[in-house]
């Protein structure tokens, strides 16, 4: 297809996973979905008549076919009005740019998942899947140098999309490019697992950008670190002491911390609409009369430790007999990356443990997990409602939206305990009561306390974290990158 080179667009997006997904139903016809997430709710804040458009990803097969027929832009009737160009990368090419380096090297190496001694191993098949996602990343890059106007400003999402800064500056050194990572960064000792020359070309290409932002500090002090240790980069300091800026060959990337928080508004609308009462219901039948819950909800994601997370509860019952029939842990894990086997073993081995501790402690009234896999986001919000206390123990986390939103709908007031290696515990701390995600023992004495609560104090507590979880709400989040980038 030949270029349209249109640059008309005031703002750009770019992100692997767009605001909609299409299905290729058996007749043939592609139906549409809407993704949720911080990125929709922020974008809807700039309004659909701002003419941005929002460049991202064709994943699968609906996808692709949509994005044939659609040309450049989609249909505004499945995008909520936005413009969104959905680009159409080869099958072949988005998934070893997607499955192979984005969620099985970057994403491993920024969760510190790696199983060393056995991984990884950076091979020739690991050098064609790196040559996926250059061409992935310029298949970006070109897209967003035809979309924005002169002068625009580019905000850039993620750990998919890490080249795309500097080879759009290549194109256009005209544009304003902003790069954020919704993931942690790794610290530089580990970041040096990556091969010399790869582990250079990611730091170069988010520093081709403006400015570099991150979920809390701690990540973007991490990432400047790499850039020093990795590139020799000079790191620009504030008074306080924290990572101002990164200078690098006469260039300066500025670094930004914006803590994404939850959309109160959107969340407790929809948690009270007659869906997620009708799951309440459900939900209470299950739990049984006068049980405490304890809640989680993840993708079965590796780095989320739902594995250990059991093993806690697991310990928790055995500890403290004390909540046999008297408490049921509600665990949601919802199936995600299954195109990894790595992934598909986790999720069966969640689902063996999870079935364990029931054959174990169980009784004929009494199921001690309530494990559901079915993603489900009306249930979701009916377990949040009624959770006497959130488990979020990820080994790692950029930040975890789940431990912000559950305050924010909780019924009565739900206790936190919250794993010191999200990126929420920067806000979230102090009322959260704060584990180290691998220890066991710990996680489940946690647990314990959380149960013993006295109901005022865990009100009060909600209350602060309801309160700490919406102070950047995803608009204003938004804005924020865009305030700053137009700044410069
Ligand atoms: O944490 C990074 C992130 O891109 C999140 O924004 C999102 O929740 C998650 O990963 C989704 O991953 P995937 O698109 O692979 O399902």
């Amino acid at each position: 297809m030949v270029a349209e080179h249109v640059q008309n667009a005031p703002i750009v997006v770019a992100s692997n996973r767009g605001p909609v997904s299409y299905r290729v139903a058996e007749d043939g016809t592609l139906t549409s979905g809407r993704g949720g997430g911080g990125l929709v709710s922020g974008l809807s804040a700039i309004g659909t008549d701002s003419g941005a458009v929002w460049v991202c990803a064709a994943l699968g097969e609906g996808d692709r076919l949509a994005a044939r027929r659609a040309g450049r832009r989609l249909d505004p009737a499945d995008t909520g009005g936005y413009g969104v160009r959905m680009l159409d990368v080869p099958a072949e090419t988005f998934a070893a740019a997607y499955n192979g380096i984005a969620n099985s090297v970057l994403w491993f190496v920024h969760h510190l998942l790696y199983q060393t001694p056995l991984e990884p191993v950076f091979d020739a098949g690991f050098r064609e899947q790196w040559a996926a996602y250059e061409t992935y990343n310029a298949a970006f890059a070109d897209a967003l140098a035809e979309e924005a106007a002169e002068g625009a400003v580019v905000l850039v999402q993620d750990y998919h999309l890490t080249l795309v800064p500097a080879l759009l500056r290549e194109r256009r050194p005209d544009l304003r490019i902003g790069h954020f990572s919704h993931t942690p960064w790794a610290p530089p000792e580990y970041y040096r697992l990556l091969p010399d020359d790869v582990a250079a070309q990611v730091l170069r290409g988010v520093l081709g950008g403006d400015r570099a932002a991150f979920l809390t500090r701690r990540w973007a002090d991490a990432f400047a670190a790499c850039c020093a240790d990795v590139l020799g980069a000079e790191i620009v300091r504030a008074d306080d002491g924290t990572a101002a800026a990164v200078r690098l060959d006469g260039r300066t990337t500025l670094l930004g911390v914006h803590g994404l928080g939850a959309d109160a508004a959107f969340l407790r609308e929809r948690a009270h609409r007659p869906d997620v009462e009708e799951r309440m219901a459900a939900l209470r039948e299950q739990v049984g009369p006068g049980r405490r819950t304890i809640v989680r909800v993840d993708r079965t994601e590796l780095s989320k430790n739902i594995v250990r997370g059991l093993h806690a509860f697991r310990r928790l019952l055995e500890d403290h007999p004390q909540w046999h029939e008297r408490v049921v842990h509600i665990a949601f894990a919802y199936p995600s990356r299954q195109d990894l086997a790595v992934y598909r073993d986790y999720t069966a081995e969640v689902e063996r443990v999870a079935e364990r501790i029931n054959e174990e402690f169980g009784t004929p009234g009494w199921r001690p997990v309530a494990l559901h896999v079915k993603d489900d986001f009306a249930r979701s919000l009916a377990a949040y409602r009624m959770a006497d206390v959130a488990l979020v123990n990820p080994i790692r986390d950029g930040m975890n939206l789940v431990a912000k939103e559950v305050p924010v709908v909780s019924d009565d007031g739900c206790a936190l305990v919250l794993s010191r290696e999200a990126g929420a515990a920067a806000e979230l701390g102090a009322d959260a009561i704060v584990v180290n995600p691998y220890d066991v023992e710990a996680t489940a004495r946690a647990l314990h306390e959380a149960l013993l609560m006295d109901p005022g104090q865990r009100a009060d507590r909600s209350k602060r974290l309801a309160a700490a979880a919406t102070a950047l709400p995803p608009a204003r989040w938004f804005v924020e990158q865009l305030d700053a980038l137009r700044a410069l």
